[in-house]
């Protein structure tokens, strides 16, 4: 249930007609639904542009996304951005950069299951306000908690190629590599860099079909 009769400042997030004040509601609203939010700085809704078509998913913010209030403006991020660059891709103005979860875990360990479940409607309002073309989802965390019927996987064996999902009605999905674990094993950059350039090729193909679904 996503409605709570007795929480308003979750009702006025959830409720929000446009991506503008659900931003807004949520940024402001010192959500405590979750023990992420002792130690979190600023909750982190997102980066980039509501109106593009391409959602990005990630896993949590990280430290420098916890003092800035923006997601993956850390080193994970600047990496992000220089491989989509590397593809014509700018993610600011093509993309949308959300996370699974909007609080930093210390330690910038994994979210816990009951955290992401804490935070889910955020994403899924998210969702149904930006109404994405494509998702792709960077890294195990973001395949696990948006498929959760996923079951066991190797992320060797789900990067780079397209799927759908019944939860997702014309969505076109597509896992990466997380760009942190890029910058842990740079030998993965080049298999990261054909995914994306996968990615763009599709996406060029698709807005040639209906050049108004990129959305921008
Ligand atoms: N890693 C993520 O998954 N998200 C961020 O916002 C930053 C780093």
């Amino acid at each position: 249930m996503q409605f709570d009769l007795f929480d308003e400042g979750q009702n006025e997030i959830l409720g929000a007609k446009t991506y503008a004040e659900f931003k807004e509601a949520l940024s402001k609203s010192g959500c405590a639904r979750c023990a992420l939010s002792e130690s979190r700085t600023h909750i982190v809704v997102d980066r980039g542009n509501p109106e593009a078509k391409v959602l990005i998913v990630g896993e949590a913010p990280g430290e420098t996304e916890d003092r800035e209030g923006k997601a993956f403006v850390g080193r994970a991020g600047r990496l992000l951005d220089e491989l989509m660059k590397e593809a014509s891709f700018d993610t600011d103005r093509e993309s949308l950069i959300v996370n699974v979860v909007k609080c930093r875990p210390p330690e910038n360990r994994a979210p816990q299951p009951k955290e992401a479940a804490s935070c889910a409607p955020f994403l899924k309002r998210q969702l149904e306000l930006v109404r994405p073309r494509i998702i792709l989802l960077l890294g195990a965390t973001a395949l696990k908690h948006l498929i959760p019927d996923k079951g066991d996987f190797s992320m060797q064996e789900e990067a780079g190629r397209f799927f759908e999902h019944a939860d997702y009605p014309g969505v076109t999905l597509m896992v990466l590599y997380h760009p942190a674990f890029i910058l842990r094993d740079p030998r993965k950059r080049p298999v990261m860099m054909e995914h994306i350039r996968r990615f763009k090729d599709y996406w060029d193909k698709m807005a040639c079909v209906s050049p108004s679904s990129k959305g921008l």
